[in-house]
């Protein structure tokens, strides 16, 4: 019987910020997700001959999905695929795997923070041989191939087991089943110094690592509790659910509000750490005290050398646009290139692979380095206990001391999600078309020095990237940013972005939503967010 299948073209199937998400329903109407695999192979000029890794979070619908990508991949002659048992990995994980197999790229089954489910949602994204999120220039192409497509492959064959590690065979078709968490393992040991933190976990340093029913639990599960020795039950929630448990898996103080908790109860551990559902996100918090990732990217930074896998220093600092310029004051000092690109992942990749930057973050709770070319949520939770050991000091004693050096940029995002689309954009809408006439008013008592819709040149392959977001940025230092997010599957999540810069040494342990009035008053005269959505205000703030 032939592998090839007529299909129509299905509207929509445009990646965003990272890959296609929609709901599971969606991903699951007959010829859905064959028709955006197919689109994958046509884009990167088809399978013969290559080598692939597939996995995932482990949500709703990955078994499923994994079968239809193995037998695709077999109907369009890939020589082999090294899937994660269970079908399972975490997202840097799978960015290794890509890397250290030298494959030709790699299928990842996750909506990342979103949450999971029959009714929740799903999404695909394609890595590219340097183990990295597609570049802009791949997905259009991939969007492009859906528009067209007329048929798609698949062989007809039984379901790979994938239930344990070995080799197996899909018409003709190598399909490798390996440890989800060995080689990640493996390379973590040679990043850190993994005496040195089993010493601290000896010394009695206690921690908490909120794994929210997503794929980390078994990665934090192997490194922090089997590998260093941090107490057991350290992990919690460290079993990965195909629904997570009806957790919202994002890594935040809203969705993580039971370690929120804890860390600002009396008996909180040292230190505290959560995950997203793919687990390449990251949220830190000390033992009361909350660490903006903006801050973290920055004291990550200025603190990497303490770690061995960057004791020889960073070769430059990137953050995405609407990131605190906090890491910009480390590279300064460093004497170090600091970048801004906009938001996504992929991004970064560029840079990564040229040796232009070492580390990486994103105001999103992502911070990574050269390591992989994804975010990775559990490497950043060893950086910073890896500098704890170090610099024997708490979290509170290390920020405090980075704001004393550096200067505070107070910064948080306010989120005001499922907007209706129309409402979203008029809002966008009506900021744009004031941008131009902006530098030189007095807003709130603040001056403005620039404003513009940020647009980025690649310096690496000279790519352009405009409408990344709208900027406004004050004299004083002070910054608003609006922008729309690419990652939402229900309407428009509109999110704004403020910053503060206080040089210190005075006014360094101001209530960050305090610090930040003026800056919000700004942000809704010159944009009416309240005004025009009808809405009280912002359903999540980080
Ligand atoms: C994903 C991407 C990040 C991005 C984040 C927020 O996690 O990997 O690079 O910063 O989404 O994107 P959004 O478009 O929703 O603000
Ligand atoms: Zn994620």
């Amino acid at each position: 019987m032939s592998n090839r299948r007529s299909t129509t073209p299905i509207a929509g199937q445009k990646p965003g910020t990272s890959g296609l998400r929609k709901k599971t329903r969606v991903f699951a109407e007959p010829g859905y997700l064959e028709n955006f695999v197919q689109s994958i192979f046509d884009a990167i000029g088809g399978g013969a001959g290559k080598t692939f890794v597939l996995g995932g979070d482990g949500r709703y619908f990955a078994d499923r999905a994994a079968q239809v990508i193995l037998k695709m991949a077999a109907a369009n002659g890939a020589a082999r695929v090294i899937v994660g048992q269970g079908a399972v990995l975490s997202t840097p994980a799978a960015s290794h795997l890509i890397r250290l197999n030298k494959t030709d790229g790699g299928f990842i089954m996750s909506a990342s923070h979103n949450p999971g489910g029959p009714e929740e949602d799903f999404g695909l994204k394609f890595n590219a041989a340097n183990g990295g999120p597609a570049p802009e220039a791949l997905t259009a192409a991939m969007y492009d191939a859906s528009t067209r497509i007329a048929e798609y492959r698949i062989v007809e064959a039984a379901d790979v087991d994938l239930s344990t590690t070995a080799e197996r065979d899909l018409a003709g078709m190598r399909v490798t089943v390996v440890d989800p968490v060995a080689d990640y393992a493996a390379l973590m040991e040679t990043l850190f110094d993994f005496n040195a933190l089993r010493a601290l976990f000896k010394g009695g340093f206690r921690m908490r690592f909120d794994a929210m029913n997503a794929v980390t639990g078994p990665y934090a599960r192997e490194i922090l509790e089997n590998r260093l020795g941090a107490a057991k039950g350290t992990v919690v929630h460290a079993t990965p659910l195909p629904d997570f448990g009806g957790m919202h898996p994002d890594p935040n103080p809203v969705w993580a509000h039971e370690l929120m908790e804890e860390m600002f109860g009396d008996t909180a551990p040292d230190f505290g750490a959560a995950s997203d559902g793919d687990g390449d996100r990251n949220m830190v918090v000390g033992r009361g005290i909350y660490v903006s990732p903006s801050d973290s990217l920055a004291v990550l930074a200025a603190n990497a050398h303490l770690a061995p896998g960057y004791k020889a220093g960073l070769k430059g600092i990137a953050r995405s646009m609407p990131t605190s310029a906090a890491a910009d004051r480390v590279a300064e000092k460093l004497g170090v290139a600091a970048y801004e690109t906009p938001t996504g992942w992929k991004f970064f990749g560029n840079l990564l692979d040229a040796g232009r930057a070492t580390i990486c973050g994103e105001e999103s709770f992502g911070t990574g380095s050269d390591h992989v070319r994804e975010k990775d949520g559990l490497w950043a939770v060893l950086l910073w206990l890896n500098i704890l050991a170090e610099r024997k000091e708490t979290v509170q004693e290390i920020l405090n001391a980075h704001w004393r050096e550096f200067g505070r940029n107070y910064y948080s995002r306010h989120d005001y999600e499922a907007l209706p689309v129309d409402v979203a954009e008029r809002i966008m809408a009506g900021l744009r078309d004031r941008l131009m006439a902006l530098p030189g008013r007095v807003v709130q008592g603040m001056t403005v020095a620039a404003a513009d819709d940020f647009a980025y040149d690649d310096p690496v392959d000279g790519s352009v990237s405009t409408g990344q977001g709208l900027r406004v940025g004050f004299t004083d230092g002070s910054r608003l940013v609006l922008r729309l997010s690419g990652t939402g599957t229900e309407g428009a999540t509109l999110r704004l972005y403020l910053e503060r810069y206080a040089a210190g040494t005075e006014g360094l342990d101001e209530d960050v939503q305090a610090a930040l009035a003026p800056v919000i008053a700004a942000a809704e005269e010159l944009a009416q967010i309240r005004g025009i959505s009808g809405r009280d205000g912002p359903d999540v703030l980080t």
